[in-house]
């Protein structure tokens, strides 16, 4: 059973759904919305467990997370959207084109990758996921450094300080089930090889969790191939770490793809 989500929206014409990263919620998509509102109609939902999201009962599943996502674009009178997800939301954009293709317009993949976990990341998730049922959102924050790039390490405090805070309001309960969730997911380079849709990726130069060898393969996985993006001197979290760029980068790539 899907659930309700909040979202935020703004703007009007082409409709956009960018869809967050783990563990955060769509405050990562803060400045993106605005700063696209001229041109697109953006919706930023929280995925479920995460922001103002119920976690609903059902077990772990990305798939629960794309149809959720469906679900809102129907409520909202939108047939078809251009589906943006970074990392985690990416993911879940993936899990879309499985399900509801048909919902599709255009596929925007932000700081993600298509394949699937190696046996031991798989099992490090897993080991996550009892380690903050247990001890509580603390032990995410060592996550800081894989998120943000080094530039924002060395020169942006403020947004370190704004990620830990995330990082540390986040629902134990959410971050163990999506964990569990990502755990499952499978590969997804077939998936792309099998729709021939407007595509681009967007990968921060410093980018180590996804690194832009991820996006070159996610882009060439595409019968057309995708057109790509490197943000200079950002890590994973590019629409954090320097959202004027992301913004720009992201307005070129819809551009291209609608
Ligand atoms: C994210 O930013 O959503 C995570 O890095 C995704 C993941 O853990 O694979």
């Amino acid at each position: 059973m899907t659930v309700e989500l909040a979202y935020a929206e703004a703007g009007s014409g082409t409709p956009v759904v960018l869809l967050h990263a783990f563990p955060l919620s769509r405050v990562i998509f803060e400045r993106q919305r605005n700063d696209l509102a001229a041109g697109y109609h953006v919706v930023t939902p929280d995925l479920r467990g995460f922001g103002e999201s119920p976690l609903g009962e059902e077990g772990p599943s990305l798939d629960l997370m794309a149809d959720d996502v469906a679900a809102l674009l129907k409520n909202l009178g939108l047939e078809r959207a251009v589906v943006g997800g970074l990392s985690m939301g990416g993911y879940v954009a993936m899990a879309m084109l499985r399900r509801h293709p048909q919902m599709i317009s255009g596929l925007l993949l932000i700081d993600t990758k298509a394949s699937a976990d190696t046996p031991e990341a798989r099992d490090n998730r897993l080991r996550i996921a009892e380690q903050v049922l247990q001890e509580g959102t603390a032990v995410l924050q060592p996550m800081t450094d894989q998120l943000l790039g080094r530039t924002t390490r060395a020169e942006r405090p403020g947004v370190v300080a704004e990620v830990r805070r995330w990082l540390d309001q986040a629902a134990p309960e959410a971050v163990a089930w999506a964990q569990r969730a990502m755990a499952e997911r499978p590969d997804s380079f077939a998936t792309l090889a099998g729709h021939d849709i407007p595509a681009a990726v967007v990968v921060g130069e410093e980018d180590t969790l996804s690194p832009p060898d991820d996006a070159a393969a996610m882009a060439q996985a595409f019968p057309r191939e995708a057109v790509t993006y490197v943000i200079p001197r950002v890590g994973h979290l590019s629409t954090v770490e320097d959202p004027a760029s992301a913004s720009a980068t992201i307005r070129d790539a819809l551009h291209h793809i609608t």
